[in-house]
């Protein structure tokens, strides 16, 4: 991932920008600064350059911060307040929403959510089923709705299929890196082993593969689920249609395991048996099985991917993450 010079300065002045008009808490994640003010959220996409995007050019990052909008009014409609045009005048002072300055980036323009109420909070604050089950159902009855007005996708299950085969193929190539030789045995029977699932769902042409593939969040964690009331579900995948399609039961359980990892092993029979009610389906154990194992691989690849980037933000933290999700892969399929 490249990241392009210039663009901690940028946030460094909004940081001082907004600490102006009252107290500001700043937070870097790997994409994005995020800058918490008492009642809003202003947040700057990095202008990075990887295998998935490019969001080195302002159009680009327009574009992007438009999206993230849109997509994210289909669950969080009161949430998104707009976008910001951040402009810089001629002396180098940086300005929100001035059109008579050059506009140099866009911030997505939110409500503060309670950070106390953020579902991995809860978990790691200790909370468990007494105090959390009424609210994960809500979860699961606004996903629900979210599924029931979700667009289908108009690929065909092989399609999909090659899709997720594309996916396992950048898996393999950065856990592959030598530099995680250690792991390579075990990589390579974990990912033959899921592979060979898809290759068996491909001869098949298992249409039950596809025929629920929607359009949908892309990226739910517990990070992303506040439990206000009513719940507020943030931040999908915004980048890429292809990788917001998913069979809803494949997100669900893709929750489930990030809140199992966390120590809350029974919110994903929860919402699985919610989302059977809701969706009038039932779910196929097999199946949910193949999707847990795929997405521990894919977080597993995120978590190594951090350490192969010239100067990692935080390196001790990733490999024992990476070392837990593939592990999960292990247990699953191998
Ligand atoms: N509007 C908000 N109110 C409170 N906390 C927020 C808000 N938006 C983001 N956060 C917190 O900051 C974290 C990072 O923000 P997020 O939008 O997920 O950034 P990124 O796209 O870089 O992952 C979130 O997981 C959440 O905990
Ligand atoms: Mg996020």
């Amino acid at each position: 991932m490249t990241l392009f010079a210039g663009a901690d300065e940028l946030a460094q002045k909004l940081e001082q920008l907004f600490s102006e008009r009252g107290d500001v808490a700043v937070r870097e994640t790997t994409k994005s600064w995020l800058f918490l003010t008492s009642d809003r959220v202003f947040k700057l996409k990095k202008p990075v350059h990887d295998s998935f995007q490019d969001l080195s050019s302002l159009r680009a990052r327009h574009d992007n911060t438009l999206n993230e909008i849109d997509l994210n009014r289909r669950i969080a409609p009161d949430l998104y307040l707009g976008a910001v045009r951040v402009g810089r005048r001629r002396d180098g002072q940086v300005v929100l929403d001035d059109k008579s300055a050059e506009t140099v980036d866009w911030l997505v323009h939110m409500r503060r959510l309670p950070a106390d109420q953020i579902l991995k909070d809860r978990i790691i604050d200790g909370d468990g089923e007494a105090e959390l089950g009424p609210s994960i159902d809500k979860v699961a009855d606004k996903l629900c709705a979210f599924y029931a007005q979700a667009p289908k996708s108009w690929l065909t299950p092989f399609e999909i299929l090659t899709l997720r085969e594309d996916q396992l193929g950048i898996a393999r190539n950065v856990l592959m890196d030598p530099k995680f030789s250690v792991l390579r045995r075990r990589v390579d029977r974990v990912l033959c082993a899921i592979g060979g699932l898809i290759e068996t769902c491909a001869q098949r042409a298992e249409a039950g593969f596809a025929e629920h593939i929607l359009e949908c969040h892309g990226d739910l964690r517990p990070e992303h689920v506040c439990l206000t009331e009513p719940p507020v579900i943030f931040d999908c995948l915004e980048f890429s249609r292809p990788l917001r399609l998913a069979d809803p039961f494949s997100e669900v359980v893709f929750l489930g395991m990030e809140c199992d990892m966390l120590g809350a092993g029974w919110i994903k029979p929860r919402l699985i048996a919610a989302l059977e009610t809701g969706l009038g389906m039932s779910a196929n154990a097999e199946r949910l099985r193949f999707y847990e194992a795929w997405h521990a691989v894919v977080r597993a690849r995120l978590c190594f991917a951090h350490l192969l980037v010239p100067r990692p933000r935080t390196p001790e933290k990733w490999a024992p993450i990476g070392e837990r999700y593939l592990v999960r892969a292990e247990e699953l399929v191998v």
